[in-house]
């Protein structure tokens, strides 16, 4: 007997090994089953598929039946780039941004990253958390079952470990899957009098043997950038990385084009995120590697950038497209998902299939998590978010507002 079977519902699996089964409108890029039903047994899928295929009658199949009145279901979102935990905040600066100083330039007169590096330090573990929550509250009544975290905003060995511990706490406090990016490599602290190559030095002789042998964290990151670090200085911290077993990943081309992107294509990241700034080649390099280009339209939308991510190269090169919030104080103070797949829609001309794709399947890839989230298939993750909408394109159509009915994490209804 299974655990749980809900039916009278709708699945857009996001499965692309899935043959649309039966009935309505033609097959799309939802890999929607309508009239459905779908069946959890302690932490996985066990079935799913059209109802009239159920072996048996519900109730000789599973102890708890659930119908929901013709609701959608979708894999639980994933948000996999994120820097959640940080202290204060920077709206100071978004006065400053809208009276046209740019961020580039804030952020070499010491505001942008270092303030909240500042603030942070001297923020408790207990305050980090308790903002972090209230933050991931809001995303989670939006559907969201799996956030990746960043470091960064520690920049020194009490305050980095600080920030990996309140994502272990935080992993703890609330039924989510928490996905833990090591970013040292942020900014340059104040204390490393502008030595760049000193500070990765520290990082690669101190941190990341400590980080591999504790299992801190679940890859490395960094910011290659004019105002973060070289792509000499990060394929340092790669190489590194890669020597303890470490997956990585980058912020790469945000502001100018540096060749981040390739050098994350040549490290095997798991993926490049921002990209503004990529070049043809770099896309089919992402795309030989098989790194996920991870678009953040909530920075592009508060930085008013004005060139877009090359999309349609991205497309013709077949590279997985992810989208996350890449919530932040000062780049992107973006707590919505749903927000995000309007914003990759509207802003980036993605399609909705596509964007939710983007926080769904792609986003697992982004993180590793491919076999285990990220779809609706029998064996993965009961990982679902249950919405009360007429269609998935839906989800990226309103903005403001949450449609979610439900969510099972893990098999347990939330
Ligand atoms: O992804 N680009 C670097 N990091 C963040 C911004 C962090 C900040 O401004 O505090 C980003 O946009
Ligand atoms: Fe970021």
């Amino acid at each position: 007997m299974w655990d749980r079977l809900y039916h009278h519902c709708h699945l857009a699996s996001m499965d692309p090994a899935r043959i649309r089964e039966t009935g309505a409108e033609e097959a799309d890029d939802f890999a929607i089953i309508p009239d459905a039903a779908i069946a959890i047994e302690g932490s996985r899928i066990r079935w799913l598929g059209p109802r009239k295929n159920l072996p048996q009658s519900p109730e000789k199949l599973a102890r708890q039946i659930i119908a929901c009145d013709g609701r959608w279901i979708t894999p639980a979102l994933i948000d996999c780039h994120t820097h959640l935990i940080f202290g204060g905040n920077r709206v100071a600066e978004f006065n400053l941004r809208l009276k046209g100083i740019p961020y580039a330039e804030i952020a070499k007169q010491g505001g942008g990253i270092a303030a909240t590096v500042r603030a942070t330090r001297s923020a408790t573990e207990e305050t980090l958390l308790a903002s972090a929550l209230q933050r991931l509250d809001l995303m989670q009544a939006e559907g969201l079952g799996t956030i990746e975290i960043k470091s960064g905003y520690g920049l020194d060995r009490e305050n980095e470990l600080k920030m990996l511990r309140v994502m272990d706490r935080i992993q703890n406090a609330r039924p989510i899957r928490v996905s833990r990016s090591f970013l040292g490599a942020h900014a340059l602290p104040p204390d490393h009098d502008g030595d760049h190559d000193s500070y990765i030095d520290w990082l690669c002789d101190e941190m990341i043997p400590l980080i591999a042998a504790e299992q801190l964290a679940d890859a490395v990151d960094g910011f290659c950038e004019s105002i973060g670090f070289s792509p000499g200085q990060i394929d340092r911290l790669f190489r590194r990385a890669r020597a303890h077993g470490l997956a990585v990943r980058l912020h790469a081309e945000q502001l100018s084009h540096q060749g981040g992107a390739a050098l994350a294509a040549r490290h095997g990241a798991l993926s490049a995120d921002h990209l503004e700034y990529l070049k043809d080649e770099d896309a089919k390099a992402l795309a030989e590697a098989g790194t996920v280009a991870v678009l953040l339209p909530g920075a592009f939308y508060t930085l008013r950038e004005t060139r877009l991510p090359p999309i349609a190269a991205l497309k013709r090169h077949g590279v997985p497209m992810a989208i996350a919030s890449d919530c932040n104080p000062g780049s992107s103070p973006l707590l919505s998902p749903l927000i995000t797949l309007n914003m990759a829609t509207t802003l980036f001309q993605l399609s909705p299939a596509d964007a939710l794709a983007g926080m769904t399947r792609q986003a697992a890839r982004a993180l590793g998590l491919q076999h285990e989230t990220g779809m609706l298939r029998e064996g993965f993750s009961a990982d679902l978010a249950i919405w009360t909408i007429g269609h998935p394109a839906e989800l990226s159509y309103w903005i403001g507002a949450s449609p979610l009915h439900a969510m099972v994490l893990r098999g347990e209804a939330i």
